[in-house]
This record gives C-alpha cells, structure tokens and sequence, in this order.
C-alpha cells in the first residue's frame, strides 16, 4: 500500500500513522521526524534544517526531496510506504510524481486531516513527546504509565521547540499558502480523501479505517 497522510500541524498525522501501521506492513516516512533526528545528530542536514524548523518554515524543497528520495530506495520501501509530511509544496509533488515513478510505487491513496485553528492549538500546545522513539503524548491524555516518561523506552517526554502557540501560526500560514494547493493538486487526480479529524482519535481513525478498507 502507498500512501500520504496530510494535514496542518496537531492534526494527527503522526498520530493515525500509528495506527495505520498496525494494519499494514510498511515503513512510516515521516519527514518531521527524520529532519529531528537529523538535527539531535548534528548531521549537516540538521544543521542547515534546524533554523527553519524552530521558526515553524518549512525547509527547502531541494533537502527534502533528497532525503525523501534516497529513503524510498531502503529495501523495506519495497512493499510500499506511509508518507506522513511530506509532500507540502507543489515542487515537492511534482518532484515526487517523478521518484514514484521511477520507484513504480505509485500513491494509492492521500489521507486529508481537517481540523479548526482553536482544537489544533490545544492540541499543540499540550503535546509531549519522547524525544527518543518520538512516540506522541498529550498532557489532557496519556502520559505515560509512568507520568511523563515513554511507555515505549522509558526516556522523559519532552515539548517541541516549535509547539508554542507563536510557531503554529506561522505553520499554519505556511500550510494555507503550500501544502493546501497540493491537496488541491491532489483531488484533480481523484486520490484525496477527507476525514473530519477534530473527533477522538479512535473515531478518526474509524473513518481512515474505512477509507483505506476500499482502496487495498
Ligand atoms: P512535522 O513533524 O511534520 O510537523 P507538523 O506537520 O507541524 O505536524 P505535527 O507533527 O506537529 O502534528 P501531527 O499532525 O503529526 O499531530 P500529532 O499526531 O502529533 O514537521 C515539523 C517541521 O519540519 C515543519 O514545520 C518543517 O519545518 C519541517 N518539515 C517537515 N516536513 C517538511 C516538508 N515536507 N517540507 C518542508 N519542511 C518540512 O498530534 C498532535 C497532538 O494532538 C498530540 O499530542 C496527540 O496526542 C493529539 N491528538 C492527535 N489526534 C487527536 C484527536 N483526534 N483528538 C485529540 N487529540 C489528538
């Protein structure tokens, strides 16, 4: 199965790919995540992505297109992927028509999260997250079997440098202006799927659930 997951930030991405992965065997390619753990590495990569992240920009389209490309040649990218993030601008989608083709892994299916601005910010704001294995927590939620530490890995959950509530508006301005027209590009090829994603995750994920039932 080949498929994007989008949304604005604190929609759930992260979120229902958790769960989507319980029900298919393929790797989750979140670009959020590789450019962190990119950055806590100190790689080069991290270095020239990490200033744009803490202002809430997006990165440069020619970083991202490189890394998302040479992740797709991994050998568990055979049997598909859950992109989660990415693409979020046009040249990203007109970039990656070009490495699914070349991989023949064509997109199956693109999940739309839609969530109002006022849920996503207490969504933002309250969200914890393990800075090891990036499992995701929320202070009105779970937060661990042990109260602030991963139920996973046992590391202290942390808060993202970029979840404050000045950051999301930029994100969301940067999501309005980019990743909205790729959705649009999207739907033009019949592919997009909306899910009202301001409902509790298990109800969210019913209606994914229900989407991805029809498409395999
Ligand atoms: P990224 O990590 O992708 O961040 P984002 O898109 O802003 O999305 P988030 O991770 O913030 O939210 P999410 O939708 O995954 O929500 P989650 O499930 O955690 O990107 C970070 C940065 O990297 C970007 O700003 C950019 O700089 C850069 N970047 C990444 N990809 C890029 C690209 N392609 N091009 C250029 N730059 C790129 O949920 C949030 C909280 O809500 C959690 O606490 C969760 O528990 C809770 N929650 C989730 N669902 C529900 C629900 N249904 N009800 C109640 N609570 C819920």
């Amino acid at each position: 199965m080949n498929i994007l997951i989008m949304g604005p930030a604190g929609s759930g991405k992260g979120t229902m790919s958790e769960k989507i992965l319980e029900l298919y065997d393929i790797p989750h390619i979140s670009t959020g995540d590789m450019l962190r753990e990119n950055v806590r590495n100190n790689t080069e990569l991290g270095i020239k992505a990490k200033e744009y992240m803490d202002a809430g920009h997006l990165v440069p389209d020619d970083v991202i297109n490189a890394m998302v490309e040479k992740r797709l040649q991994e050998p568990d990218c055979e049997k598909g992927y859950l992109l989660d993030g990415y693409p979020r601008t046009l040249v990203q989608a007109e970039t990656f028509a070009e490495i699914s083709d070349r991989v023949q892994k064509p997109i199956e299916a693109v999940i739309a999260l839609e969530v109002g601005f006022e849920e996503l910010e207490k969504r933002i704001t309250g969200r914890r997250i393990c800075p090891k294995c990036g499992a995701i927590y929320h202070v009105n939620g779970h937060m661990g079997n042990k109260y602030g530490y991963c139920d996973v890995c046992g590391t202290e959950l942390v808060q993202r440098r970029d979840d404050t509530v000045e950051q999301l508006k930029v994100r969301m301005d940067e999501y309005e202006a980019s990743t909205k027209p790729v959705i649009d590009y999207y739907s033009g090829k019949g592919l997009v799927h909306k899910i009202d994603a301001s409902v509790p995750a298990d109800e969210v994920f019913a209606q994914v659930k229900e989407v991805l039932g029809k498409v395999a």
